[in-house]
């Protein structure tokens, strides 16, 4: 199958082929997702076969309006409706009891993760398609989410429609995603641009985070987040938190003869000007998040290893860490 790669002023034409039960890969602010027609079944199996993503991993379910949730999830709770109100359309996931969708959307649990997210185009193609669409991130299961239509078309070309190109994600790693099933007990499953800070100061309630993210050895609640993830084929480090400029050098000496890339702030970045390198920008965290992806993923095309900056696990730092963590095996370079 030819994919073809359409602009934001072909909306019409990617509605078509979703309404013909068609994979459409769709912008969003966190990352590229692949959109199929939720309540088409055959469309939604394909998502599955396209990213080769184990059938017990259920999918975020795309809306344009709050009246799309409702017709799926029945009433809303008091806390979804606070949050949607200040955090829609944007990086956040929400996770409700009762669905009417099948099996493979919700992979057999009793809810249903709801996202609005904020692309102009995707939510018109929401709307004029009329239809909700999943969406997972559209890369090959295991590797790096896509946050630019050439990282969705090395992954998937051939076996999807089209790819809806509206140049690079602005966040760059997944929503934050909560479940709200039990509105007293409201945890956060993956961390993501929403932070945990932001969303009690929202709700007026602690909000805790799920075990796995805590402890590690914990069987994460969403199942996506057993799996091996986010991995080029280099090997990944971490270099321990705010590492100086010797620790690097001796990173550098330790796996001199292979094929070395720093994915790294420009601070760390300017004391080794001949090394080959990504920059994850002048130190803002959010930057951290924006290039995390394209990096990894930029850098495993020459490199045999990646040297990783890291970040206190905090605030928008936990998502980056969370990611990671899993690109890396948790693997840290260790002085001693
Ligand atoms: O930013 C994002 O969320 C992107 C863009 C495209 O919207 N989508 C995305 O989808 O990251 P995906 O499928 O790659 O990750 C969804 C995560 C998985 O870890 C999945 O297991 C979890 O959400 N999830 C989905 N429905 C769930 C449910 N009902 N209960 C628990 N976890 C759920
Ligand atoms: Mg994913």
């Amino acid at each position: 199958m030819e994919t073809k790669i359409l602009s934001t002023s072909q909306i019409e034409e990617a509605a078509d082929l979703i309404k013909k039960g068609e994979l459409v890969a769709f912008p969003t602010e966190t990352v590229y997702g692949l959109g199929a027609d939720a309540q088409n079944e055959a469309a939604v199996k394909k998502v599955y076969q396209a990213k080769g993503r184990p059938s017990d991993n259920p999918l975020i379910v795309h809306v344009a309006e709050l009246s799309q949730v409702a017709e799926f999830a029945g009433s809303l709770p008091p806390t979804f409706k606070k949050l949607a109100e200040v955090f829609w359309p944007g990086p956040l996931t929400m996770i409700l009891p009762v669905c009417g969708l099948s099996k493979s959307v919700t992979g057999g649990l009793a809810t249903c993760a709801f996202r609005m997210p904020d692309n102009q185009a995707t939510l018109n193609l929401i709307k004029k398609s009329n239809r909700v669409l999943v969406g997972p991130s559209a890369n090959t299961s295991g590797k790096p989410s896509p946050t630019t239509a050439q990282h969705v078309y090395h992954d998937l070309k051939g076996k999807i429609a089209a790819i809806l190109d509206d140049g690079p994600t602005k966040v760059g790693v997944e929503s934050t995603v909560i479940d709200l099933s039990n509105p007293q007990e409201i945890y956060i499953l993956r961390p993501g641009a929403v932070t945990k800070e932001a969303l009690e100061k929202v709700l007026g309630q602690k909000v805790f985070l799920d075990q796995h993210l805590v402890t590690e050895k914990e069987i994460p609640k969403a199942p996506g987040m057993k799996y091996k993830h986010y991995s080029p084929n280099a090997e990944v480090y971490l270099m321990p938190v705010a590492a100086k400029g010797k620790t690097w050098e001796k990173a550098l000496t330790f796996f001199a003869g292979k094929k070395i890339g720093l994915l790294a702030s420009e601070k760390v970045l300017e004391k080794f000007p001949n090394e080959k390198a990504y920059s994850l920008g002048s130190g803002l965290e959010a930057d951290f998040n924006h290039g995390l992806f394209s990096g990894l993923r930029s850098l495993d095309e020459t490199c045999e290893i990646i040297l990783a900056e890291t970040l206190p696990e905090k605030g928008v730092g936990l998502a980056y860490m969370n990611r990671l963590k899993k690109a890396s095996g948790g693997k840290w370079f260790l002085e001693n």
